[in-house]
C-alpha cells in the first residue's frame, strides 16, 4: 500500500546491483511512495548488474560514481541536482564489500591493504558522501541521510571479519556528522541494522545460511526482510521522522535485544540446524 510518503522529495540512491539489492528494493518502494531519485553504483557494478531495468522502471535516471572517489561524487551531485531539479531530500548508502571477506582471508591473517579498502569503501564512503554534499550545499533542510549497518559493529560475528570494523565506523561517522548535518541544515543521519537478508553482499559472508537461520530463530518476529527493510527507510526518509537522528536503528525482528528463544531450543533438541544437514 503507498502512501505518498515521499511525494515532493528528491534524492540519491547508491548500491542496487540487483533485484535482490536491499537498495534495490528501496528503490521501488521510494518511487511508489512518490519520491524521485538518481540511481547509482560504481562503474563495473552498473555493466554487470541490471540497473537500467530498475532505471526503467521507476523513471530514474542512471550516473556512475565509485562512493570511495570524491571526484565521482561530485559529477554525482551535479548531475543529480540539475536532472532532478533541485537540492536533495534523501540519500541511501546501501554499499558494502570486504576484500578479505570476498577471498577467504582468515582474520588472523587479514590483508592489510584490503582491510583499508574495506573500510574506504564500507565506512569512509559514507563520510565522503556527507561531506562532499555538505560543501556543495546539495541538501535540503530537513533532509535524511540513511546507511546500512549490522550488529556485528557491537557483537561477534566470526565471519563477518573487517566488516565488524567498517560497520562500527560506519555507525560512528553516522553520529559524527549527524551532529554537523543536524545544526547546519536540519539533516537527519542514521544507519539501519538490517538483519541478515539473502543479497549478493549478504551471502559472500563465510557461514551466511547458518547465521541466516540462527538469526530467524532467535528473532521473536523473525529475520526482517528486504522489503520491510525498505518500508522502514522510506519512513525514514519521510517527514514523519523528522526528529530522529545520530541513531543505529535495529531492524530485526527483535534479534539484538533476545538471548535465546523457545523456537531455537526446540529446534536444537529436534536435530539442529537444516543447513547443517546438507
Ligand atoms: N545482506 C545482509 O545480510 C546485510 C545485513 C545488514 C546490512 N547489510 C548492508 O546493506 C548494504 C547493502 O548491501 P546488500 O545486502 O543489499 O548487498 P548488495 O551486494 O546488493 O549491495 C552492495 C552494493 O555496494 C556497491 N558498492 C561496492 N563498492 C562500491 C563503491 N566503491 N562505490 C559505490 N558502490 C559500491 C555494490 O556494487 C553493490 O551494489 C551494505 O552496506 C551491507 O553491508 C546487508
Amino acid at each position: 500500500m503507498a502512501y505518498n510518503l515521499l511525494k515532493g522529495k528528491r534524492g540519491i540512491i547508491f548500491g542496487a546491483l540487483d533485484e535482490k539489492s536491499i537498495a534495490w528494493v528501496t528503490a521501488e518502494r521510494v518511487h511508489e511512495e512518490g519520491g524521485k531519485f538518481v540511481l547509482t553504483n560504481v562503474p563495473i557494478a552498473l555493466r554487470m548488474g541490471k540497473i537500467n531495468e530498475l532505471a526503467e522502471k521507476t523513471g530514474s535516471h542512471v550516473v556512475p560514481s565509485d562512493a570511495t572517489k570524491v571526484e565521482d561524487l561530485e559529477k554525482l551531485y551535479e548531475e543529480s541536482v540539475k536532472v532532478l531539479g533541485g537540492k536533495i531530500d534523501f540519500i541511501l548508502h546501501s554499499i558494502g564489500m570486504s576484500p578479505n571477506v570476498r577471498k577467504g582471508r582468515d582474520y588472523g591473517d587479514l590483508n592489510y591493504e584490503w582491510f583499508l579498502k574495506t573500510l574506504d569503501i564500507s565506512a569512509i564512503s559514507f563520510h565522503k558522501v556527507m561531506q562532499t554534499a555538505e560543501k556543495m550545499d546539495i541538501m535540503n533542510e530537513g533532509g535524511s541521510i540513511v546507511a546500512l549497518s549490522y550488529i556485528a559493529a557491537q557483537r561477534v560475528f566470526p565471519g563477518y571479519s573487517d566488516m565488524a570494523q567498517a560497520k562500527a565506523m560506519l555507525e560512528s561517522i553516522a553520529r559524527s556528522f549527524g551532529y554537523r548535518m543536524a545544526r547546519s541544515k536540519g539533516v537527519r543521519v542514521n544507519t539501519i541494522s538490517q538483519s541478515p537478508t539473502v543479497t549478493t553482499a549478504g551471502t559472500g559472508v563465510t557461514g551466511f545460511d547458518f547465521f541466516y537461520e540462527f538469526s530467524d530463530k532467535m528473532s521473536p518476529l523473525g529475520n526482517a526482510d528486504t522489503a520491510s527493510c525498505a518500508d522502514y527507510i522510506v519512513v525514514m526518509f519521510s517527514d514523519l521522522t523528522r526528529m530522529v537522528t545520530m541513531q543505529n536503528l535495529y531492524h530485526d525482528g527483535g534479534f539484538s535485544t533476545t538471548g535465546i528463544t523457545y523456537e531455537l531450543i526446540d529446534y536444537l533438541k529436534k536435530g539442529g540446524f537444516a543447513s547443517s544437514k546438507e
